[in-house]
């Protein structure tokens, strides 16, 4: 669904990124999911979009004013960044449960042209192993500065499983790492939202992933687990910032986009 929705952003007149690979991905049962949604909550084509787009503009500035060479993408599904956005010097790491990454891996094989080799990959179940342990196993050096990416997934966890995973992010990985997740607020995960946006909670609980976490302020949390520069973003920011206008109807009452670093990073981050 995810890359059905990337592949129509892609064709959009003005497109915010390219991937040329999102459609085959995605496939008919990608769009139909996708088309499903579309009815209960017409938005989330632009909303991926401007995730999609704000985490790979992220990527730019980790890699051109942070020097980061280490790339992770956490619980990385069908994520294409590692084939889209290379960069000389640049390692990426894609980090997910063995059975997802097995059936991506198997996906993007037959993709002519998908350059596989462009990830590493690391397959780690969350509930019983150690992200950082399997990254460290699979060449991730601890003692260099990484960019996190976590995107489309801690709404998915129980707060103790986002809790152990960001104090251990904030303690093993050199502090001028930095972290970004996408996250809904508090009324969403408690389904105390307009009928709306009601409906689409129950569609994602349908496709077997119940929202379970939600906060309007994060800050405590990732506080709490060790970070010291922490920036929220919300996507009507985000829609005015990369696309240039902002629709009263499409209003994203519940979505926001956190950054978090045990150090403060070097001027000209946003
Ligand atoms: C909704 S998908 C998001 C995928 C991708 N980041 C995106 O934005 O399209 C959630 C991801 O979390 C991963 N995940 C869920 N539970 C996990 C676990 N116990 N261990 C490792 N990964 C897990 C899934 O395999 C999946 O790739």
């Amino acid at each position: 669904m995810v890359c059905a929705y990337r592949a129509r952003a892609s064709r959009w007149p003005t497109p915010l990124f390219n991937d040329p690979w999102a459609a085959q991905i995605a496939g008919s049962v990608g769009e139909e999911i996708a088309q499903r949604l579309d009815a209960r909550w017409p938005p989330m084509e632009t909303w991926l979009a401007l995730r999609v787009a704000y985490l790979d503009r992220l990527v730019g500035i980790a890699v051109d004013s942070l020097s980061i060479r280490q790339i992770v993408i956490l619980g990385a599904g069908y994520d294409t960044r590692a084939a889209r956005l290379p960069r000389a010097g640049v390692q990426y790491f894609e980090v997910d449960h063995p059975a997802t990454q097995a059936a991506k891996r198997e996906v993007v094989a037959k993709l002519p042209g998908y350059p596989i080799e462009a990830a590493r990959y690391v397959a780690c179940n969350f509930e019983v192993e150690d992200p950082i342990e399997r990254l460290v196993a699979n060449g991730f050096d601890k003692a260099e500065p990484a960019l996190i990416v976590w995107e489309g997934v801690v709404m998915y966890l129980p707060e103790a499983a986002i809790r152990a995973t960001a104090t251990r992010l904030a303690s093993e990985l050199h502090p001028s790492s930095v972290v970004a997740f996408d996250l809904f607020g508090k009324r969403m995960a408690m389904q105390d939202v307009p009928d709306a946006d009601k409906q689409s909670v129950s569609f994602v609980k349908e496709l077997g992933e119940p929202i379970l976490f939600g906060s309007d302020d994060i800050l405590p949390l990732l506080y709490e687990c060790g970070f010291r520069w922490i920036r929220s973003r919300d996507f009507n920011e985000l829609s005015v910032e990369l696309m240039g206008d902002y629709k009263r109807e499409r209003f994203f009452r519940f979505q926001h986009l956190a950054l978090a670093a045990v150090r403060t990073p070097v001027a000209g981050w946003p």
